[in-house]
């Protein structure tokens, strides 16, 4: 089983806090959509070789609903005529769309060429926070975007929401949560801002004009989350990840828990199962070596030290856990008396749990994860 992300680099505006790989200039769409046909089909022998199978399938952004449904569709379909499915379907087919973007007849589009998974950045109900952040979208086009969507028979649905930042309040964040309850969607992923260079929120920040809440504030904005999330019945299962029973995302779930990923587009990863290939974050050098043939991007095969590392990160952002057998078995020489002492020392601190094989962060430490998994670095 495999997963395919397809990066769609392209948004009309840029939202503050936002670093993700995307340019303004929509008039290269079409030139793009072709570049992004030819890698698909150059780096299918490489998928086929390794005996891989499509599982999941991921468009994300940028802003994917930017696109055409005729022109997704040319994309899906050379997915469909280079790739192996996995045999017995029910594939998960998800694409990114922002509020603004959505009308029934695109929707219907999106149906059409076997979109059967929405993520919606919604990020918060409050028009000031939207306008702060430069979203495109108010709060009420979000509501009427997602019933449209409902509407149009869409039955699994995630929607984004933002916490931990300066103008957020306690009681906006209770309301974003319930608003986002009361739409009932099937998952939800919220994420602490985060200030990433060259962003205008960045600009601000040095400049001292955006003061980042205190930690302590953020950190109860994210228990307030868990607590609300599971009385309305969603399970966490990573960090910033909720559910409905039986509605965790196939596809991000690939990525921690190293299941391959063949990531397309300019930014793109990709994970063969042994090396890790990220795309240039150009689209101009994206384009010209699509047209040469030539390379998407770099390679890198992770020393043993970085694979244990990883394992380590992406194992504890689940809540699932590491599991004691499989580090034992495949990570021994990383099970030395040193690490052994400080997971001991996380344990009975409380910051760790161990039970039935699974050593994993109970969801009051979840909000330190970062910390508490460096400190189990080799
Ligand atoms: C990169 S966007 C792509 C999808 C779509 N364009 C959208 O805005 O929803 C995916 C998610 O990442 C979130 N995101 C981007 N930068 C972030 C940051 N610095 N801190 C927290 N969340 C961020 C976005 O808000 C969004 O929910
Ligand atoms: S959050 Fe989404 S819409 Fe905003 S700049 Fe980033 S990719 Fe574009």
């Amino acid at each position: 089983m495999a997963g395919i992300y397809i990066h769609i680099p392209f948004c009309s505006q840029f939202c503050s806090y936002c670093d993700f790989y995307s340019v303004k200039q929509t008039q290269n769409i079409d030139q793009y959509i072709k570049a992004l046909e030819k890698e698909i089909v150059i780096r299918s022998n490489d998928f086929k070789m390794r005996g891989l199978t499509v599982g999941t399938i991921y468009f994300g952004g940028g802003t994917p609903s930017l696109i055409k449904t005729a022109s997704l569709k040319r994309i899906l379909r050379a997915i469909q005529d280079n790739y192996p499915f996995s045999p017995g379907g029910a594939y998960e087919v998800t694409i990114e769309v922002n509020p603004d973007d959505i009308t029934p007849l695109y929707l219907d589009g999106l149906k059409e060429c076997g979109f059967n998974r929405l993520s919606m950045g919604i990020q918060s109900f409050s028009d000031n926070h939207l306008r702060w952040m430069n979203r495109r979208h108010d709060a009420q086009t979000a509501i009427m975007a997602f019933q449209m969507a409902r509407e149009a028979g869409f039955l699994n649905i995630s929607t984004d929401l933002i916490f931990g930042f300066e103008m957020l309040s306690e009681s906006e964040w209770r309301e974003n949560i319930q608003k986002t309850i009361s739409l009932n969607p099937e998952h939800i992923s919220a994420y602490q801002i985060s200030i990433e260079r060259g962003t205008t929120l960045y600009k601000n920040y040095v400049k001292g004009e955006y003061i980042a809440p205190a930690d302590e504030s953020s950190a109860k904005q994210y228990q307030i989350l868990q607590k609300e999330l599971s009385k309305a019945g969603y399970i966490q299962y990573e960090v910033s990840s909720f559910c409905k029973p039986g509605h965790h995302s196939g596809h991000n779930s690939s990525y921690w828990d190293f299941t391959p990923y063949f990531g397309f587009g300019p930014s793109a990863h990709s994970f063969d199962g042994t090396k890790r290939q990220r795309n240039f974050s150009s689209l101009a050098k994206y384009i010209k070596a699509s047209e040469s043939g030539g390379k998407f991007g770099t390679s890198h095969k992770h020393s043993a030290k970085e694979r244990f590392n990883e394992f380590i990160m992406l194992s504890l952002r689940k809540t699932e856990g590491i599991d004691r057998a499989h580090l034992e078995k495949f990570y021994k020489n990383f099970v030395t008396a040193e690490f052994i002492k400080e997971l001991d020392k996380l344990t009975e601190s409380g910051f760790l749990i161990e039970e039935r094989g699974k050593i994993r962060i109970p969801p009051e430490h979840l909000f330190v994860s970062d910390g508490i998994i460096r400190d189990l670095f080799a």
